[in-house]
């Protein structure tokens, strides 16, 4: 296969990020290793029925022995960038207080390692494994949380300083607000929409607090935020008020305090009297000049009658994931223009993009064309978009690895490279092997 070929005719910035990312929880294990204080996510996956299987992180991918291998897998793919999270309840087992060293060791080996192969290391502060010390006195719920967020950010830079390309402060606040603490089958499990508010809007002040701090500690790295955001599509005109009103409360509810310091008033209306009493001041100083935004895209949310689907159009001329989400490439192109239109940032990644699908073995490999399908095309969306003058800065897949999907335990894969969670072998998967083949022609290395 020729480069031309391999690039499939489109053309990238040289210093385009190709990249593969992962989290805490879901690949590291050693849950109770080097001084790690437990976490949300090890109490919630205690308690029976709420994880898939009675499945836990306690091992997952064994990543945190594991680093180096890991690592020298994305440079064998010609990958130039790592985007992985940093566990709080190793750096500060408690929550607060005195820093655990041998945590920030483990992430700076990470950090120096990654650099060492060539790729940049992008750093998630927060990716939803929360010190169970902090749930114990409301989580985020509790008014003091962004000042501790604050500290346990500062901690982090102060120790990996400018050898990190980018920090973002959350990942999909969403899902830690709504499915933690209103839908619960996130941990902490709670199931209270008021809780869920309180919480949403401390996680946006932490937001806030955490980039003033790092910005005043003349933090080097870029700083940004990570949302999972979706086209809001109705079925039929008589469906487009919930449509719109479905847009605000998952997509504009993390972008409006972000960008403009404030809640959009339709879901604010909504929501009556379970919203929380804000501090309009405090609420404006959410607004912080960010070097870029993260967006983690999967699929589009389409509105019929009172449903909310992320299937799609019901059907079978629908093509779907594992997890039963519709594969809508062309839903990159539309958010990426609808963001740069209504939501500017000096530039995008695209922090998160893959899907799941279940295995197809043949002559001992995994053959995941449809993986393979799934990456070119909304590789192809997010051209289209930059063609048209979005700025996006970077691709990074999910996942590097197979690992722990949360509640669905370890049934959903979602790696481009397979792990046999028997033995911990790494095979590389045919989406793998054409993404090294792609970003070797990308990145024009011979
Ligand atoms: C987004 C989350 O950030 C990640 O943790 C999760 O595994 C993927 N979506 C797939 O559901």
């Amino acid at each position: 296969m020729t480069t031309h070929d391999s690039a499939f005719g489109l053309t990238f910035p040289p210093d385009f990020l190709w990249g593969a990312a992962t989290s805490a929880y879901q690949i590291e294990g050693a849950t109770s290793e080097d001084g790690r204080g437990p976490s949300i996510w090890d109490t919630y996956g205690a308690v029976p029925g709420n994880i898939l299987g009675g499945e836990t992180g306690t091992v997952a991918c064994d990543h945190y022995h594991r680093w180096a291998a890991d690592l020298d897998l994305m440079k064998a793919m010609h990958l130039n960038a790592y985007r992985f999270s940093v566990a709080w309840p190793r750096v500060m087992p408690g929550g607060t207080g005195p820093v655990n060293a041998a945590g920030l060791d483990f992430y700076e080996r990470l950090v120096d390692g990654a650099l060492e192969r060539g790729l940049e290391p992008h750093v998630t502060l927060y990716h939803w494994d929360l010190p169970q010390a902090l749930q114990d006195v409301g989580g985020w719920a509790h008014p003091d949380i962004p000042h501790w967020f604050a500290e346990y950010a500062l901690a982090v830079a102060q120790r990996l300083g400018d050898r990190v390309a980018s920090y973002a402060t959350f990942n999909e606040p969403w899902c830690s607000a709504e499915l933690g603490y209103h839908v619960g089958r996130h941990a902490p499990g709670l199931r209270d929409l008021r809780t869920s508010l309180l919480a949403s809007y401390h996680i946006h002040l932490s937001h806030g607090q955490a980039v003033r701090a790092l910005r005043e500690a003349n933090t080097r790295a870029e700083l940004g935020i990570v949302l999972n955001l979706y086209p809001v599509d109705a079925a039929t005109e008589a469906d487009r008020e919930t449509a719109a009103l479905v847009d605000e409360k998952i997509n504009r509810w993390y972008l409006d305090p972000v960008f403009r310091g404030t809640f959009p008033e339709r879901a604010w209306a909504h929501y009556g009297d379970a919203v929380p009493e804000i501090d309009p001041a405090a609420l404006a100083a959410v607004c912080q000049p960010l070097d870029f935004l993260g967006v983690n895209y999967y699929f589009r949310q389409w509105v019929s009658g009172n449903e909310v689907r992320r299937s799609g159009p019901p059907g079978a001329g629908t093509e779907r994931t594992a997890m039963d989400w519709e594969v809508y490439p062309e839903g990159l192109h539309r958010l990426l223009l609808d963001l740069h239109r209504e939501y500017p940032a000096p530039r995008y990644l695209i922090t998160e993009n893959g899907a799941a699908f279940d295995d197809v073995f043949g002559n001992g490999r995994v053959q995941d064309d449809n993986r393979v399908r799934f990456m070119r095309t909304h590789i192809e969306q997010m051209h289209r978009a930059m063609e048209e003058g979005v700025p996006v800065g970077g691709y990074f897949a999910w996942s590097l690895l197979d690992n722990f999907e949360w509640a669905f335990g370890y049934s959903k894969r979602f790696g481009i490279v397979h792990v046999d969670y028997e033995t911990q072998v790494r095979t590389p998967k045919a989406s793998a092997e054409w993404y090294a083949r792609f970003a070797r022609a990308q990145r024009g290395v011979a």
